[in-house]
């Protein structure tokens, strides 16, 4: 069985993924349904990409360590996935150990074979922000980020001879049109970076350390692009000892990717693989992406589409259906809400709907529900199964394109004939007219061509397909080349009607509903990020307050535990606390600690504790807290 290996981007767990995202992974998903009908063995890879300086801010503002804040987001993007029934085979994230430990190894590779070297890193550097920017992206000489003046400085860091590949890398698209897809990013990357000649990559960071450290130089962290990009092997298992899956896979038969990440997949990442001595993937696509109304998505200006209210109001196969027939593929599109519905009314209501829904009451009408034989063909017919039968071929050459509005387009233009044969033979006056053998051939007809269409649909809106195989009563397996033969479908079948596949939609009614769910999902997750916090007021109702030691004591009953009277102002109240291991009662007497002054009292292991003792803890050691200056017990802390 020939293989067919997919990946999608591995996404940023820096925020919950928008209609961006999904587009690549939908559009990935329904390659691989569509390979796999067709009778590959198809293979597909998508994950998360958690390393990196932005990922660390981001948990920092949530008060949460890197991999607690990513884990949260990951689980997200899963459910995500789950949510859109997205068949992935792996599901690779840069924090797995595996992954880790190859992408050291193949550090470490390229270093001894001389293709990594250590050297200076100069540029301009902005010491609050700990930033290195090259003079390019300087403002009026400061720093791009934070307005401040920078000073030139030099780093010591690791670089890729990426500069030595530009020949090869021209070659190789040269060699291999197919390379880099559509066209005009292949002459983007050409006049953009590669005609001027090409630089080598720093591939080391020390001015943060959430990343994959350098084995023989842990100071330094792997460039988030050099660990990320290397998933795509990492995740089939290259250099490891379970390696099956690299040498059934690789290389990749398409990487799809947005455009702007075009560069890092057909420039640096080639340029290592070569380095590495491995095959090169055949294809990297880079498709356009999603505007809100021809602006850039972004939280800050609040027009940031999330897909799980299309999804939970219309269902996965109308949103699919809508991502991959607007839009395409390789071209920026403009999403509303409007055209949204109109497209679901129209393509999925008005068109499909409308045809499986007339033909199954039909038969059920006129034939009590049992699916009859035709007999001779007229020219009308003969002009639809032309139609019908030729489609799958048509579908095939856009999805090999990877045109994917194109390759739907085949499928309604079979839809709306389908649809006009009914207007052109006009059943129900064959009916009246008791023509019965000419009723029989058109229902016939028409519910083969239906068979048809939900095969071609199978890989694009799989629930749909499935439905509508249930109401033509259609038990066959999927085989795509079915779709390529007329008269698959048994006389005699038992067509059952069933629910309306998509219901015609009050566009005006349908944006209000949309609009509300979209702002309910927004206020549920700013309040889940408040969560993580503590309001002033919250914190207002602790009280903190000075206490003086007066006297100290072993816990008779535990080994642990100190019991210890303190002075709080004038009263005198008794805690328990849990620091006998480091320090000793002489060391105690006199001193004056914090204590959370209005902790609930309670007992510990038959001793009372009215209140707890503040310790600062590092490595397992602790440190009672104290203030700075001497200062009267019962001092309130603010
Ligand atoms: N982590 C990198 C990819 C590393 S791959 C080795 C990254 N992540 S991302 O989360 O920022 O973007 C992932 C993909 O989503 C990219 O292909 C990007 O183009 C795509 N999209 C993000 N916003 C998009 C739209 N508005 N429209 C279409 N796709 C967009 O880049």
């Amino acid at each position: 069985m020939k293989k067919f290996y997919i990946t999608t981007p591995i996404y940023y767990p820096s925020d919950n993924l928008h209609i961006g995202h999904t587009y690549t992974t939908v559009a990935a998903d329904t390659l691989k349904k569509f390979k796999t009908a067709q009778g590959y063995d198809a293979y597909l890879v998508t994950g998360s990409d958690e390393h990196g300086q932005k990922i660390q801010e981001k948990a920092k503002e949530h008060n949460k360590s890197p991999k607690e804040y990513v884990d949260g987001i990951v689980a997200d993007i899963k459910k995500l996935w789950k949510m859109l029934e997205v068949e992935y085979d792996q599901f690779i994230r840069t924090t797995d150990p595996h992954h880790v430990k190859v992408v050291q190894d193949i550090f470490t590779k390229l270093y001894e074979k001389g293709e990594i070297y250590k050297s200076k890193y100069e540029g301009y550097y902005c010491t609050p922000c700990e930033s290195f920017w090259a003079e390019s992206q300087l403002v009026d000489g400061n720093c791009p980020d934070c307005g401040r003046p920078t000073h030139l400085a030099e780093e010591e860091a690791y670089f890729f001879r990426l500069s030595k590949y530009r020949d090869s890398l021209l070659k190789l698209y040269e060699d291999n049109p197919d390379f880099i897809r559509p066209e005009s990013r292949k002459n983007e990357m050409i006049n953009n970076f590669l005609k001027d000649g090409l630089e080598d990559l720093c591939v080391s960071r020390t001015s943060f350390d959430w990343g994959i450290k350098v084995p023989f130089d842990p100071k330094h962290v792997i460039y988030v692009w050099t660990d990320a990009l290397s998933c795509y092997i990492t995740a089939l298992g290259y250099g490891t000892e379970e390696d099956e899956k690299f040498k059934k896979y690789w290389p990749a038969d398409v990487h799809l990717v947005g455009k702007e990440i075009v560069r890092f997949h057909t420039i640096i990442w080639p340029a290592l693989l070569m380095a590495l001595d491995l095959e090169l993937p055949h294809k990297v696509f880079g498709h356009g992406w999603i505007l809100f109304e021809d602006d850039k998505m972004s939280k800050s200006k609040g027009n940031v589409i999330y897909p799980e209210p299309l999804i939970d109001l219309y269902g996965i196969d109308a949103f699919r259906y809508f991502l991959l027939r607007e839009f395409s593929f390789g071209q920026d599109g403009s999403f509303s809400r409007e055209k949204f519905l109109q497209r679901l009314n129209s393509d999925l209501a008005n068109d499909l709907g409308n045809l499986v829904s007339r033909t199954v009451t039909m038969v059920e009408k006129y034939n009590g529900g049992i699916l009859p034989k035709p007999s001779k063909e007229e020219d009308i017919d003969k002009s639809l199964i032309e139609l019908a039968i030729k489609a799958a071929d048509k579908v095939e050459y856009n999805m090999d394109q990877l045109n994917y509005s194109q390759a739907l387009e085949e499928i309604w233009k079979v839809v709306r004939r389908t649809n006009k044969y009914i207007d052109e033979t006009t059943p129900w006056v064959l009916a009246k007219e008791e023509r019965k053998e000419r009723l029989n051939t058109v229902l016939y007809n028409l519910t083969e061509s239906i068979r048809i269409i939900g095969l071609l649909l199978n890989p694009f809106m799989e629930r749909t397909s499935k439905e509508i195989f249930r109401q033509i009563g259609f038990k066959d397996n999927i085989n795509w080349q079915d779709a390529k033969e007329w008269g698959k479908i048994k006389s005699g079948t038992k067509i059952e009607k069933g629910q309306v596949l998509f219901p015609r939609l009050d566009i005006k009614k349908e944006l209000d509903r949309l609009n509300e769910a979209n702002e309910k999902l927004i206020e549920q997750r700013s309040k889940k990020e408040m969560e993580e916090f503590i309001t002033i007021e919250d914190f207002d109702k602790i009280e903190l307050k000075v206490a003086e030691i007066v006297e100290v004591k072993d816990h008779p009953k535990a080994d642990k535990l100190l019991i210890l009277k303190l002075k709080v102002g004038d009263e005198e109240r008794q805690v328990v606390s849990g620091i006998k291991e480091f320090y000793s009662p002489e060391d105690l007497v006199g001193k004056k600690v914090v204590i959370v002054a209005n902790l609930k009292p309670i007992k510990l292991r038959g001793e009372e504790s009215k209140g707890m003792i503040l310790a600062a803890e590092k490595d397992g050691k602790l440190t009672l807290v104290s203030t700075l200056e001497d200062i009267q017990s019962g001092a309130t802390i603010s």
